[in-house]
């Protein structure tokens, strides 16, 4: 199979600077699988994305939490991907649920963000799942295909995207998607994947699962064949979250 497993911190809007030096210190101070085997992508705010990159052991990678559809200009709050490269940030998560509903990102805007920051060579971790409504209406697939699908109309090159399976239902709620409820969705969007992208994609593209990951429950979740890994949200600012790296060994 060899596709790598990657674990995501998304700290979400949390964080001070005596907070983020006490977390990348912890981090830092940890002894984790050599990243060859796991990798560690940690997510801060905007506002520390250079001071975590500063501080960070190198085997570790920085990710922004969003950024803009094009180049900058006029688009007042908005970071573009030029800046993250500027800034030697390799990554950014884009189309998280919680932008979707906040800020009502469509899915053909996230598409557009996927296929811009990839153009700019920003690795993408690109979102979808279902809310809890979706769910019981049993139009999970084809919710999280038609999200899909407006990011696979835009780009032609899946190298960079790791895909990250989020049901708002677990999000922040310690509800967590049950092993068998992740793996049947990861092996579903893989499925569509080979469907409708290629039988290359769908096996190469890495499909993470988010959603109230803790050290309890995430070596259940990492033993299925189709999870290839994690976005963690709180659990990335507890200790615990070393635990949830180790869980890919
Ligand atoms: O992006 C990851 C996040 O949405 C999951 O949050 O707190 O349920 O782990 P949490």
């Amino acid at each position: 199979m060899g596709r790598k497993f990657l674990v995501g911190g998304n700290w979400k809007c949390n964080g001070t600077i005596e907070e983020v030096k006490k977390i990348v210190t912890t981090l830092n101070e940890a002894e984790v699988p050599p990243e060859d085997v796991v990798e560690v992508i940690i997510s801060p705010p905007f506002v520390f994305l250079t001071l975590v990159k500063s501080l960070l052991r190198l085997d570790f990678y920085v990710a922004a939490q969003n950024c803009w559809v094009r180049n900058g200009g006029a688009f007042t709050g908005e970071i573009s991907a030029e800046m993250l490269v500027n800034l030697g940030i390799p990554w950014v998560i884009l189309g998280h649920s919680e932008r979707r509903s906040l800020l009502n990102e469509t899915n053909e805007f996230v598409g557009d963000k996927v296929a811009y920051a990839l153009s700019r060579g920003v690795k993408v971790i690109a979102c979808v799942g279902e809310t809890l409504e979706q769910r019981e209406s049993d139009s999970t697939m084809e919710v999280i295909a038609v999200q899909t699908k407006a990011i696979a109309e835009r780009i032609s090159n899946w190298d960079n995207v790791v895909l990250a399976y989020e049901p708002v239902w677990a999000i922040g709620t310690g509800k967590v998607a049950t092993p068998i409820q992740a793996q049947e969705i990861h092996c579903e969007l893989r499925k569509w994947l080979k469907d409708n992208v290629s039988p290359e994609v769908a096996e190469s593209t890495r499909i993470i699962y988010g959603g109230s990951v803790n050290g309890s429950n995430c070596k259940d979740l990492a033993a299925q064949p189709d999870v290839d890994g994690f976005l963690v949200g709180g659990a990335s600012l507890k200790p615990e979250f070393l635990d949830i790296i180790k869980s890919a060994t």
